[in-house]
């Protein structure tokens, strides 16, 4: 490992945005730790500085155990990127469960207080850090049906604004990103059940983007890099809007 050479830990990694993140991080030369429920996708990727474990982020002992071998094996981690999530299908109030709202608060939120716990204690260690959480412009933008995603996603973007007051002082800066809507597998996930998804991406979701197109996996892996970079050391606390536009 060399000295410019970061460490980067991303949850989600074998998602749409995940895997992305993954390509453009190794790109940059970096050493990419990849968490993610079935990690697959990023076989194909195969690199020398991609180390992946098929791990459920809410097994906090596991993570916490994970987190210390990279130290271990490194002696830093510089970077924690939470792009996991759920999503959930268009449901009125009255038809969702508890076992659902459960779920989305457990996958969105929770898993982030598990990450953020198991690695601040390195960070602190070293003086230094960057932690993005992808939530969703849905928090401040929100669509109808989708009440317990929208309330997870504002609890991931207040959970960043108080830690980021909270780590100020050990030099650990966090930050949010909001996606519009994206180009990944989760898109359709968002549909009512039995809506042609097809369909509900160009009619719903395109058009509700001023800028006439879904959001790229690769956008929101080149907020991430801004924000892992030094380019952004003075940048903390905030929402960067990844959306086209859609959050006006
Ligand atoms: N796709 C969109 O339109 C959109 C829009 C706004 C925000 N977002 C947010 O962006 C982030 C990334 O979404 P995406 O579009 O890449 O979705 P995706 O479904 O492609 O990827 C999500 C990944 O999270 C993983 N995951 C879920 N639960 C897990 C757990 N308990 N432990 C480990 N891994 C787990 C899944 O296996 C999956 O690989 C999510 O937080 C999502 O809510 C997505």
């Amino acid at each position: 490992m060399t000295v410019e050479q970061q460490v980067i830990v991303v949850t989600g990694a074998g998602g749409g945005m995940g895997k992305a993140i993954i390509e453009e991080q190794l790109k940059q030369g970096n050493i990419v730790v990849a968490l993610d429920l079935s990690v697959e996708p990023l076989k194909e990727i195969a690199h020398d500085s991609l180390q992946c474990f098929e791990v459920n982020v809410l097994h906090e002992e596991r993570v916490h155990a994970i987190c210390q071998q990279v130290f271990d094996n490194y002696g830093r981690i510089d970077g924690l990127v939470n792009a996991l999530g759920v999503a959930q299908s268009a449901t009125p109030i009255e038809q969702v469960t508890m076992d659902e709202w459960n779920r989305l608060m457990d996958v969105n939120v929770k898993s982030l207080f598990i990450t953020t716990k198991a690695i601040v204690p390195f960070m602190k260690q070293q003086q230094k850090g960057s932690i993005i959480t992808i939530a969703s412009i849905s928090a401040v933008r929100p669509r109808p049906g989708l009440q317990a995603y929208i309330a997870s996603k504002g609890a991931a973007e207040s959970f960043t604004r108080g830690l980021a007051i909270e780590l100020a002082s050990s030099q650990i800066r966090v930050n949010t990103i909001h996606p519009g809507p994206a180009d990944t597998q989760m898109l359709g996930q968002f549909a009512a059940l039995g809506a042609d998804i097809e369909q509900t991406k160009q009619s719903v979701f395109v058009q509700s983007v001023p800028l006439g197109r879904l959001v790229m996996p690769s956008d929101i892996a080149g907020a991430v890099s801004y924000l892992l970079s030094d380019a952004a050391s003075m940048v903390t606390g905030t929402t960067l809007h990844v959306d086209g536009g859609r959050g006006l």
